[in-house]
């Protein structure tokens, strides 16, 4: 990150909205919030751990990454995993993060999920109050459980909704489509809830039609198939649906076996609204800025293309349209002393 390419991408103020909590877990944190909380771990250091961070596809990932966030259990390690991210972020200029988090992931285990939302939310102040980051949280249902499971994470979020922005749908997509989730959607719809789903990550373009048609959803998180159906893509360009693009995770779950390969140019060639994430950094090898850079280098995008890859990415967040335009003026601004 210290080449040109690398220092204009990490000035360019952007935001994030495709990003797991739990994935922003390193492995220095694992073990210290694990060792202060008396959890036994089956690698033997560090490095081991890194070290198998090797997936061949979704499912291998998904294995590791809920046995590490097993090690959360109180508000403080829910309050430093979020604050570790936030610092991150701050360091790269990223001013709003929309910020994916798995209640079911831990109520399993029997943490409370006010100790979850409790611990994030109050680092979103923090990272607010220090730095100006402005962030979301949105809720996301694991698609492998059944929708019951759901709707009483939803009842269970109720209480604390005025902290929870949207809901979404992750975890294993093959087998579990949108189409499961449609009463849980509709209940989350009529609270106020911004809507989103993962769909066409490894799955067919059928879940990312069946994500806008049966859950109603304003921005899909991966999309990659969605280009093997030319009317879904014409749909997406006319409506200006919002993909949330995760380069360095399709790479490391052989979604796509080269970042040249990468769909991403041909879905800013057909118009889409694209947007650059990183998904679980601390898994895939690489934070927001190292997303940008990833992918500008495999396709070789210009500076213009990544300006514009960062005004998308306030263009297709929640936030309000007049904090938006502050925001996208500021890169604008930037375009011209560049
Ligand atoms: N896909 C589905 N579920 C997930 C992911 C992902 O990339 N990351 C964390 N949960
Ligand atoms: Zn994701």
């Amino acid at each position: 990150m210290t080449t040109p390419l690398g220092k204009f991408i990490r000035h360019l103020p952007k935001a994030e909205l495709h990003l797991h909590i739990e994935g922003t877990l390193e492995p220095e944190l694992l073990f210290a919030i694990a060792a202060r909380n008396k959890i036994p771990l089956t690698y033997p250091s560090i490095t081991a751990l890194r070290d198998a961070y090797q997936f061949n596809d979704l499912q291998d990932f998904l294995d590791i990454y809920y046995r590490g966030a097993s090690v959360l259990l109180t508000e403080e390690d829910f309050y430093d995993l979020a604050l570790a991210y936030f610092t991150k972020a701050h360091e790269e200029n990223i001013r709003h993060a929309e910020i994916f988090f798995d209640p079911q992931t831990h109520t399993v285990r029997g943490v409370p999920f006010e100790t979850v939302i409790a611990g994030l939310h109050r680092a979103q102040v923090a990272a607010e109050k220090e730095w100006g980051i402005t962030s979301k949280l949105i809720m996301c249902f694991l698609r492998h459980l059944d929708e019951a499971d759901a709707l009483r994470t939803l009842d269970m979020a109720l209480p604390y909704k005025k902290w929870i922005a949207g809901i979404g749908l992750d975890s294993g997509e093959q087998g579990n489509p949108p189409s499961k989730f449609q009463a849980v959607y509709k209940r989350a719809a009529k609270e106020g809830f911004f809507l989103v789903a993962h769909a066409g990550e490894e799955g067919p373009a059928e879940y990312v039609t069946e994500a806008l048609d049966l859950l109603n959803v304003k921005r899909i998180d991966h999309g990659n198939h969605a280009l093997d159906d030319a009317a879904l893509v014409m749909r997406l360009r006319t409506q200006q649906i919002p993909l949330t693009v995760c380069p360095l995770s399709n790479l490391k779950l052989r979604v796509i076996a080269d970042l040249r390969e990468h769909p991403l140019r041909k879905m800013i060639d057909a118009g889409l609204l694209i947007t650059v994430n990183s998904d679980d950094p601390a898994y895939f090898g690489g934070y927001l800025s190292e997303n940008y850079c990833a992918i500008a280098e495999g396709l070789d995008l210009s500076h213009e293309e990544l300006r514009q890859l960062a005004i998308n990415s306030f263009t297709a967040s929640f936030l309000e349209e007049d904090t938006k335009k502050k925001h996208i003026t500021e890169i604008n601004g930037l375009s011209m002393a560049n």
